[in-house]
């Protein structure tokens, strides 16, 4: 049986007697495709007897622009539909009060990982993350929590508050769905006009040329130029094009991290690639 669940209270009694059984998909709603798939892979890593949990909550300390968070959207009883239909058990819905109790939000220091990349353009916007991540993990205690590859940076910052922290917690990783185009599944999608949309098909394709690229043994300048010339056209900002390691660092003949970040209008968009060799520094 589906259940949607508000406060934490519910939340510990629909809990009870899980043990280790229990996944945990975090989001902030506006579930679409990609979700889906998370909450797919979480399925499996708990087995049908297991317990899906996603976790609905517009998380507000991970928002440069109170403009940004008030306007973004919230429809739990779609969500509900969507969570429920690709199988999990409880969408889980807190108010502010559930997750930060205290008028005064202690938020925790993302590091380095959180200040580079996507953390440059949104200062705090990691240490909010990883702040209501900490609160998600500490009311559900998930044996597993589900983080989707589109968000690699995220990821990286998640993973390295774990083992910093020792909190037990599997992370498993769910690769990026794409739409028909080879374009990475965003919510921010829905903000680009057809023209735009167009424009937003190079960027797989200029991951692909840098995978090309660095599969045929070029140093790492070399393929971040072919990405970036293969990005280039003068409505694409490009923010960053990087070939990091999962420090975030750069790589010294090991695999890695092909990242991008770009506007096009009004919308930026992220995507990443893995190299999974040994790539010439
Ligand atoms: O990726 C997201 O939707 C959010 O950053 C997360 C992990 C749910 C934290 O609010």
């Amino acid at each position: 049986m589906a259940l949607l669940v508000k406060s934490n209270l519910q939340l510990r009694n629909a809990l009870a007697n899980l043990g280790d059984k229990v996944a945990l998909v975090p989001t902030m709603g506006a579930l679409h495709q990609g979700h889906i798939s998370l909450i797919k892979l979480a399925r499996s890593k708990v087995g049908e007897d297991g317990c899906v949990v996603v976790s609905d909550f517009v998380n507000p300390t991970q928002f440069n622009e109170e403009d940004d968070f008030s306007k973004y959207p919230r429809d739990i009883k779609s969500d509900f539909l969507v969570a429920t239909t690709a199988g999990a058990n409880i969408l889980w819905t807190p108010g502010v009060k559930d997750i930060y109790p205290n008028s005064e939000i202690e938020l925790i220091d993302a590091g380095y990982l959180g200040e580079v990349l996507e953390g440059k353009d949104r200062p705090g916007h990691f240490s909010g993350v990883v702040t209501v991540v900490s609160r998600l993990f500490e009311l559900v205690m998930p044996k597993v929590a589900v983080f989707g590859q589109k968000d690699l940076q995220q990821v990286l910052v998640i993973k390295n508050f774990i083992r910093e922290n020792k909190i037990p917690v599997n992370l498993a990783i769910a690769p990026t769905i794409r739409e028909d185009s080879g374009v990475a599944l965003s919510s921010r999608n829905n903000n680009l006009s057809e023209n735009e949309r167009d424009l937003a098909r190079k960027i797989p394709i200029a991951l692909a040329q840098g995978y090309d690229a660095a599969i045929s043994g070029a140093r790492i300048v070399d393929i971040r130029e072919a990405v970036r010339d293969a990005l280039t056209h003068p409505e694409i900002k490009i923010h960053y094009v990087e070939l990091l390691n999962d420090q975030l660092e750069t790589i010294n003949n090991d695999h890695g991290w092909l990242l991008v970040a770009v506007s096009i209008g009004n919308t930026r968009l992220i995507d990443n690639s893995f190299i999974p060799l040994g790539i010439r520094n």
